[in-house]
Order: structure tokens, then C-alpha cells, then sequence
């Protein structure tokens, strides 16, 4: 048999995510369980949770998705983990599980980044899409824009100096009175808004850099939200909302262009949570066809968390002889 299956486990933040991928039959099956319900209460991730929901969880996800994939754990070539950035009682639990499956099969054990998995999501759902291209990343914890020249060879260009594009999301929702995580609450509540109605300012957009900045931006959240008090009607929120997505997305746009022009690529893929927003699709849709530039994006469930991309980035490195077949269960993680 030449194709190779992964079993891949990925536990740095609130999602368990499961997944069997084989290289010629590709996604087999996965399974999700988000812990957001269970962190609502905190207005965000505690930790200590996080831990624990993952160990009850793994070990049930992964019987139940090597059942939907029709192999037992013998059929496994690999297995995969998630080794960083997360929280590091999150990976553990990942990294733990993972050695201790491969050592009962005595199959290779594959410590994968976080932020590959994000990076190679769109392949995914689109196997046409090739090397090269410029990836733009925000998430959660992260906003960077990359240039991939090939699998594994990854230069950044520019990144956040302050916080991440889906944190100005979060805390802006926040500031606004939504729930955790606010990024999609935020964007259902603009699609009511105006954004017109507030003027907010765009952090580094003319900085002659890659670089973002999104601190600013949720301080000045911060001085509308004050300015409006608190019988602040439900329109004005709206219309925040959608002021506060604009901003975001306008410098998110303007960076990626600004990459695309300055390495003279001509594909962007956008990885990461926010790279679900609508209104950021809409806008890079708008840019990328002017300026003669195919977009991808993952498909709507791969943008976040998920099992799948961190088997299918293991796969990818072992096809690409990256990652050497080692039977060796010394697991190790990188919360940073
Ligand atoms: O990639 P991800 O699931 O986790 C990290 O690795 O960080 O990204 C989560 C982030 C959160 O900040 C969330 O609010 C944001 O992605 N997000 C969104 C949307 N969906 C998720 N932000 C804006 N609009 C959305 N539709
Ligand atoms: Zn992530």
C-alpha cells in the first residue's frame, strides 16, 4: 500500500478535533467538540477547563472517528498532534494521547505547528490549489502574513505587534456587550449596522510595512462605547459593530494586497477563524479580481480549529519527506 493515513489530534485551545485523512482517499472522518458552551460562563478560555474537557473528550472522539472512518488503529501509518502555540495543559493532553496510541500500534509519532495547520487548511477543501502563495493568518492568537514558497518553507512578512486581528474582534465584541468568542456575534450584529455612522481609525494602514496594530483600535471601541452610555440603543451598537469589522477588515485587505504586490505572487489563501468573516471575504474577493489575484479560502468549518488540517498537514510533511518516521514516543510541546 503506498498511500499513507493519519490519525490526527489537535487540543491547543477550546476545540477537541479528530480526523483520519488518507493521502490517496483523503478526509476519511472527524469530530469536533467546541467548549464554548462551557467557557461562556467566563467570558472566555479558562485553562484549567479547557485541560480537563480535553481528556474526557479525545480518547471517545478518536474511538468514534476511526469507526466512521472504517479502520481500526492498526491501519494508522501516523499519528499527529498539535505541538504549539496553545495552552500548554491543552497540548499536553493532545500530545500525550497521541504517543501513547502510536507506541500501542508502534507507528511513527508527528508533532505538528498550529499555525502549518491553519496555513495549509484551504488545500483541504481545494487539492488544486499550489505552492506558491501568500497566506494571510488571523486568528484568535495570530495575525501574520507569510510567503509560502513550498511545503515547509514558510517566510514572514509581516505580523501583529500588538494584538491579533480575531482579538480586536473579541474584545470590541466584548466592549459591546456580546458574548465569547464575540468575532461571529460581532459580525451577525454588523450586518444591521451602518459604518458609516462611527469613524474609527486604521492602525498602520499607511505604515510602509507588513505589520499590523489592532490595540489602538479597541481603545477607541472603548471611547465610543463611553460616549454612548448606557442606554446606548440597539441600532448605535449595530452600527459600532459594523464600523469595528470595516477597520479590521480594511487594514487586513490593504496588508494583503501590499504583500501580494511586493512578492509579485499571485495567489492569496487566508487561514484562520476570522477568515470565516463575510465581509473580509467580500472585500479580498473585490481586491484579489482588480488587481488579477486568485483567492482561496478554507472552507467554512476548516477556518477555525479542527482535527483535520493537522492530519493533513502531517500527511503533506511525510510525503514530502519532512518528516523523518521515527519511533520515538519522547512527546514534546511548544505552548509559544
Ligand atoms: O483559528 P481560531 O479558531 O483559533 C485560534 O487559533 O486562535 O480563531 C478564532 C478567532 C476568534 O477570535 C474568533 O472570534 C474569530 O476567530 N472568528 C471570527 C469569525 N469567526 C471566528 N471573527 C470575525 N468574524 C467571524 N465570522
Ligand atoms: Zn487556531
Amino acid at each position: 500500500r503506498t498511500s499513507i493515513c493519519i490519525l490526527g489530534l489537535e487540543t491547543s485551545c477550546d476545540e477537541t478535533g479528530i480526523a483520519v485523512y488518507d493521502s490517496e482517499r483523503g478526509l476519511l472522518a472527524d469530530a469536533l467538540h467546541s467548549q464554548v458552551a462551557m467557557h461562556q460562563a467566563y467570558g472566555g478560555v479558562v485553562p484549567e477547563l479547557a485541560s480537563r474537557d480535553h481528556i474526557a473528550r479525545t480518547l471517545p472522539l478518536v474511538e468514534q472517528t476511526l469507526v466512521r472512518a472504517g479502520c481500526g488503529l492498526a491501519d494508522i501509518d501516523a499519528v499527529a498532534y498539535t505541538r504549539g502555540p496553545g495552552l500548554a495543559g491543552a497540548l499536553l493532553v493532545g500530545a500525550g494521547l497521541a504517543a501513547a496510541l502510536a507506541m500501542a500500534v508502534d507507528k511513527p509519532l508527528i508533532g505538528i505547528h498550529h499555525l502549518e495547520g491553519h496555513l495549509l487548511s484551504p488545500l483541504l477543501s481545494d487539492p488544486a490549489l499550489k505552492f506558491p502563495f501568500v497566506a494571510l493568518l488571523v486568528s484568535g492568537g495570530h495575525t501574520m502574513l507569510l510567503d509560502v514558497a513550498a511545503l515547509g518553507n514558510y517566510r514572514l512578512l509581516g505580523e501583529t505587534v500588538d494584538d491579533a486581528a480575531g482579538e480586536a474582534f473579541d474584545k470590541s465584541a466584548k466592549l459591546l456587550g456580546l458574548g465569547y468568542p464575540g468575532g461571529p456575534e460581532l459580525a451577525r450584529m454588523a450586518a444591521f449596522g451602518h459604518a458609516e455612522a462611527f469613524s474609527l481609525p486604521r492602525p498602520k494602514l499607511h505604515s510602509g510595512d507588513l505589520d499590523f496594530s489592532f490595540a489602538g483600535l479597541k481603545t477607541a471601541v472603548l471611547t465610543r462605547v463611553n460616549q454612548l452610555g448606557a442606554n446606548v440603543c440597539e441600532q448605535s451598537r449595530a452600527d459600532l459593530a459594523a464600523a469595528t469589522q470595516e477597520a479590521i477588515t480594511d487594514v487586513l485587505v490593504k496588508k494583503a494586497m501590499d504583500a501580494m504586490q511586493r512578492t509579485g505572487r499571485r495567489v492569496l489563501v487566508v487561514a484562520g477563524g476570522v477568515g470565516a468573516n463575510r465581509r473580509l471575504r467580500e472585500k479580498l474577493d473585490a481586491s484579489c479580481a482588480s488587481a488579477g489575484v486568485r483567492v482561496h479560502y478554507p472552507a467554512l468549518q476548516w477556518c477555525t480549529d479542527n482535527g483535520p488540517m493537522i492530519a493533513y498537514a502531517a500527511c503533506r510533511r511525510i510525503e514530502a519527506g519532512l518528516a523523518r518516521p521515527r519511533r520515538s514516543y519522547a512527546f514534546d510541546i511548544k505552548p509559544r
